[in-house]
């Protein structure tokens, strides 16, 4: 079997090993958990007690031990982690977002062209996204007009979180609006195209210096049509992650409120449909508890079809999203924090 390398064992890197190993136990992925890293190396040794795999003392020494690193420590971390990776030319699949600032977004843009690789912006495969993409840019429904795109999540430094550092400026590169909503604009992206024009405001009420805990990006596109991006990091604390988006074509209004199977709703003149989309069929074959179905399924689909990729092409193949789509992405949010800055002068995409 070929090798997986964990880097960094937190959160996330504790879903994609569990997500990986299901992947494993179900004979689904020819790739096992080999090495995990993590600076704190309680957190590495927790992941492999129960998901396989040896925790390792030292980036350089789970490295040589693995075909593919999974890149997972806090934003700030990516940087150093990739380009030891793309120096053993290992493949890599990298979290999102890719640094804390865009000139370092560059800096791991030039690292990953160089290996097969694929960027954590997972939302892309979610089904329901898929479809809403898909729809607006056949035109279909005539041309998009509108979109609005709310996300709300309580402040990720409690609950589920188990760490602080997206309170640190350094790490994070900023709040809700790179941390969270890149998500959203790389969505946008995807299902509108480039914005001509971007205009952004922040805010900052619960007082961690540079973290904007609101933010909202209005999006000018070519052919006249806007979004409007609301991200907001609050305190209700039974709201873990919550995204609505509705987008308004000539001929259609599509809206839900899921971000991974619907139900998608689309409402034209003539009929109101409302669509629920299916897990991948293997999805089924992973043992896992039905609390943590969709979480596991929304990660290990991405996951596998990143690993596939790499066996069936086993060359310089790229999965999705690539660094260049996320690149975009960044310069979007690079842009309306520059707008922000300014008092919310709208500013070309191109500024950046
Ligand atoms: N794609 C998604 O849906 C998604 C969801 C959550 C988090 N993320 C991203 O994943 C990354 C990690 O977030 P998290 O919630 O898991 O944070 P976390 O704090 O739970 O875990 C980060 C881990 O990285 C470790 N670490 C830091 N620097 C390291 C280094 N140089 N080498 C090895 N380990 C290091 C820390 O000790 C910690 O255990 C962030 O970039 C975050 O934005 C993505």
């Amino acid at each position: 079997m070929k090798r997986i390398g964990i880097i960094g064992c937190g959160h996330i890197g504790t879903v994609h090993a569990y997500a990986l190993s299901q992947l494993t136990k179900a004979g689904l992925i020819d790739w096992e958990i080999d090495s995990l890293f993590d600076t704190d190396a309680a957190r590495a040794a927790k992941v492999a007690k129960y998901n396989g795999g040896t925790p390792r003392a030292s980036l350089d020494e789970a490295l040589d031990h693995c075909d593919v690193a999974w890149v997972c420590t806090w934003t700030d971390g990516h940087l150093d982690a990739v380009a030891a990776s793309v120096e053993r030319g290992l493949p890599i699949f990298c979290e999102k977002p890719l640094a804390p600032n865009f000139t370092e977004c560059l800096q791991l843009q030039a690292l990953l062209r160089q290996v097969p690789h694929q960027v954590g912006l997972v939302l892309r495969w979610a089904p329901v996204f898929e479809a809403i993409a898909t729809a607006v840019r056949s035109g279909k429904y005539g041309e998009a007009q509108a979109a609005i795109f709310r996300d709300d999540q309580f402040f990720p430094i409690q609950g589920m979180y188990g760490s602080t550092w997206r309170a640190d400026v350094a790490l994070a590169g900023g709040g809700t609006l790179i941390e969270h909503s890149i998500h959203d604009v790389d969505l946008l992206r995807w299902i509108l195209g480039d914005p001509v024009e971007i205009a952004g405001r922040t805010s900052n009420r619960f007082g961690h210096s540079g973290i904007d805990d609101i933010a909202t990006v209005q999006m000018v596109y070519p052919n006249g049509a806007q979004a409007t991006l609301v991200s907001v990091w609050h305190q209700v604390l039974s709201r873990g992650s919550g995204r609505r988006l509705e987008v308004f074509c000539e001929g259609a209004y599509l809206h839900t409120t899921d971000d991974y199977l619907g139900p998608l709703t689309v409402e034209t003149s003539d009929a109101k449909t409302e669509v629920v989309f299916d897990a991948p069929e293997w999805a089924s074959m992973l043992d896992v508890p039905e609390v943590y179905e969709k979480a596991i399924a929304q990660y290990a689909h991405p996951n596998k079809a990143f690993l596939d990729g790499l066996d069936s092409q086993g060359g310089p193949v790229c999965g999705t999203p690539h660094v260049d789509d996320a690149l975009e992405a960044h310069r979007i949010v690079e842009v309306a924090y520059r707008s922000a800055a300014s008092g919310g002068q709208p500013l070309p995409f191109d500024v950046a």
